[in-house]
């Protein structure tokens, strides 16, 4: 299993370029099933998420193609209505397959996700939500069966949580109701808006999306389009964290500053140099940090996706921080990990305290999800000596070509096999 090696201490200087958003594209992709004709998608990750899903399209029926960051979903036929358990458990997302063959085929049986690093991550706000369409559900045999005799129909659908995968799911299966439907409480992340912009691009008439609530119209039919995909705020807040712990200065480009309004002013506030344009954002240490508490709410509030990293930049700030996270209920793995590098952390339910101290000493980690793998490869930027970090397929799943991206900026850091 491959593994990356860091030799910490170096400050990170120059450019990065930001790639297209993993949490954008995957729902985007599995929409591109909603219509026979071919689409086009740009700015796509080349990212291991992005491949499975590339292979569930294509054993469902959607062939499709990547070339470079340009996706070519092709013209098809008929689909088949069965998402195995070999690919749905590589991948949460998968559970958006149910709203476009629902809206299609009236009918999906999807094998269950399994629970994952972060917690149990259950489907039941997707299920009730189908429900409320007129969909019966019978879970058997470790699949849940979907079915719409008469075809979906649009309603008034309030979620007792702003679930983004529950409220892609839904704008996924509404646009080909029958009939008009509005999320109450929707989530409001800038991939909503994305999927939304894409939706209406193939002739869907989704309005509200970023807003509490989205109401979506009911079509036909929908058709062939091109759309490029808005860039990934959770890589460039990591590339933006990477600076402050390396005590360094790096221009992310290709990225938009509006989706990480509250990730700038927390690390303003910390004493970290940012000035943005439309699509750059500049960032130097100039002087000795500020820890800063932070609570993970949904969008707008702090992302949990940069909770892992908010926490390693805290480990190594003069005076005490508190993260506590609110969105999931164990995503605190990557603790343990950083405590073998000398972190001072203590955790007491879904709060952690931190106490910074002097410096971080190299040792081997392991990773286990995505983000929690960010925060240890950034603590192994800035600690002393070396640090292996292994079952980096995690890391893989999420941020394109990181390790050649840090290693430009002038990380002392290399993928071995
Ligand atoms: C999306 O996951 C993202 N993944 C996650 O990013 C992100 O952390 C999360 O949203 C929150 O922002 C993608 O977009 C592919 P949720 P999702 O449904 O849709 C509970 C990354 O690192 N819940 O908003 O799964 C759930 O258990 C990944 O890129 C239910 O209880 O997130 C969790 O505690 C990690 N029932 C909370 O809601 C449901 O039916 C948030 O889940 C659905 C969710």
């Amino acid at each position: 299993m491959d593994k990356i090696i860091i030799n910490g201490g170096k400050k990170l200087k120059g450019e990065v370029k930001i790639s297209g958003s993993k949490n954008s594209a995957l729902p985007i992709l599995f929409a591109s099933l909603l219509t026979d004709e071919p689409v086009t998608i740009t700015n796509v990750p080349s990212l291991a998420d992005i491949n499975t899903t590339i292979a569930f399209l294509n054993f469902i029926g959607k062939p499709a193609v990547k070339k470079g960051a340009t996706l070519k979903a092709l013209a098809s036929g008929k689909y088949k209505h069965i998402a195995p358990y070999d690919l749905v458990r590589k991948m949460r997302a998968s559970v958006l397959i149910m709203g476009p063959l629902l809206g299609r085929l009236n009918k999906v049986d999807v094998s269950l996700p399994g629970g994952c690093a972060i917690g149990a991550r259950p489907i039941d706000i997707h299920l009730e939500a189908f429900k409320k369409l007129g969909t019966e559900i019978e879970v058997e045999e470790g699949y849940v069966k979907t079915s719409c005799k008469n075809g979906l129909q649009g309603a008034d659908i309030k979620f007792r949580f702003p679930s983004v995968g529950a409220t892609e799911n839904l704008m996924l299966a509404a646009v080909l109701a029958k009939g008009t439907t509005k999320i109450i409480n929707a989530a409001r992340e800038p991939e909503i808006e994305d999927l939304a912009e894409f939706l209406n691009k193939m002739g869907a008439k989704v309005s509200g999306a970023g807003s509490k609530t989205i109401t979506i119209e009911g079509v036909d039919k929908l058709y062939g389009c091109s759309h490029k995909v808005i860039p990934d705020r959770i890589e460039a807040a990591t590339y933006l964290i990477a600076a402050a712990i390396t005590k360094g200065e790096i221009l992310i480009k290709d990225a938009d500053p509006k989706h990480l309004k509250i990730v700038i002013e927390k690390l303003q506030k910390a004493g970290l140099l940012i000035k943005t344009t439309e699509s750059t954002i500049y960032a130097k240490w100039v002087k000795d940090l500020k820890p800063h508490d932070i609570s993970t709410e949904v969008y707008p509030g702090f992302p949990t996706d940069i909770q892992a990293q908010w926490m390693a930049l805290m480990c190594l700030l003069k005076g005490k921080a508190c993260v506590k996270e609110n969105v999931f209920e164990n995503r605190f793995l990557h603790v343990a990990e950083l405590q073998r590098l000398g972190a001072d952390l203590t955790v007491d339910g879904r709060m952690v305290d931190i106490k910074g101290v002097e410096k971080l000493s190299g040792a081997p980690v392991m990773v286990s999800d995505l983000r929690a793998g960010a925060a240890l490869v950034l603590a192994g930027l800035a600690a002393k000596g070396k640090t292996t970090v292994s079952r980096i397929y995690h890391l893989d799943r999420g941020y394109e070509l990181l390790e050649k991206k840090l290693k430009k900026l002038g990380a002392d850091i290399k993928r071995v096999r």
